[in-house]
């Protein structure tokens, strides 16, 4: 009864958007369904069946309502898909974009650095250029140094280089000039054993000036080269005595040391102005 009712219901509806509009001029059925059974007769059914078929057909599909929903859903879905492919091109042009960037940024940073680099670079092959002059002049001046002190006479006796003058005689202030114009001073005396070697290279019975003196103050022994006090002194017994006031340069005599007037002459010692 109801699956009846709905098939008129449905049929008024179909007949009503197909059919109003049809005219009984063109000679066809007009079916005005306000009363379907007493008005359509059995013929209008049998006309109207496949309508009513295809209804029924629709109303089975609306009764699940799956199909179109399946259908809205997929082209939703595609939508939706589409709508993500698009993101996905906009995040993944935008995460390009921003590596480019980075890229160019990093390019940009790198390109200065080694720029930078390869000024370090430049500057440390200049620095030992200029290193490798200044050890080339070191060695030349050490030459030079060395040809100028073996050329005056001096030798090497204990730690240092000495040269005792053994054939001319001279007081204090001109033996200390020859010195000078050696390249060097009046000899100082470092240690016990240099005084050692230097005796051992002296003629018995000679004098000979070195460059410590207390002319400045009377018992402070100085040595002349350093301008600081004489870290060796090896005095004769009862040494230094003072006879006269000109008694302020020390001598070395047979082996140890005394006080004697600077004005008189000695031979004398000087040791050389550079070290080596
Ligand atoms: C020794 O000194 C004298 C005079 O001061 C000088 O004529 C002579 O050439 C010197 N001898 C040596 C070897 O230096
Ligand atoms: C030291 O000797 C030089 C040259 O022989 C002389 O001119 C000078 O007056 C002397 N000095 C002293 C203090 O004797």
């Amino acid at each position: 009864m109801f699956r009846l009712k709905a098939l008129l219901y449905y049929a008024t509806i179909a007949i009503v958007i197909n059919g109003s509009s049809g005219s009984e001029d063109t000679g066809r059925f007009v079916c005005r369904l306000e009363d379907p059974p007493n008005q359509c007769g059995e013929f209008c059914l049998t006309a109207l069946m496949p309508l009513i078929d295809h209804i029924a057909k629709v109303q089975e599909q609306s009764k699940t309502c799956n199909l179109d929903n399946g259908l809205s859903k997929t082209k939703l879905e595609e939508i939706e898909g589409h709508q993500k492919d698009i993101q996905t091109q906009i995040e993944s042009q935008k995460t390009s974009l921003t590596e480019s960037w980075k890229k160019i940024i990093a390019d940009d940073i790198g390109n200065r650095i080694n720029g930078l680099e390869s000024k370090q670079l430049k500057m440390e092959g200049q620095l030992s250029a200029i290193q490798d002059s200044l050890t080339t002049i070191k060695k030349s001046l050490e030459n030079v140094i060395w040809e100028k002190i073996i050329s005056q006479g001096f030798k090497r006796i204990g730690s240092r280089y000495l040269y005792i003058e053994n054939n001319d005689s001279r007081n204090w202030s001109s033996a200390s000039r020859t010195c000078k114009q050696m390249g060097g001073n009046l000899a100082s005396i470092l240690n016990r054993e240099d005084f050692d070697a230097i005796v051992s290279q002296l003629n018995d019975g000679e004098s000979y000036l070195v460059g410590i003196t207390d002319v400045a103050e009377k018992g402070v022994f100085i040595s002349v080269s350093s301008g600081k006090e004489a870290p060796f002194l090896k005095w004769k017994p009862g040494e230094p005595i003072y006879y006269h006031d000109d008694q302020r340069c020390v001598t070395i005599h047979d082996g140890a040391m005394w006080v004697d007037g600077c004005s008189s002459s000695h031979k004398f010692i000087c040791e050389a102005g550079y070290i080596i």
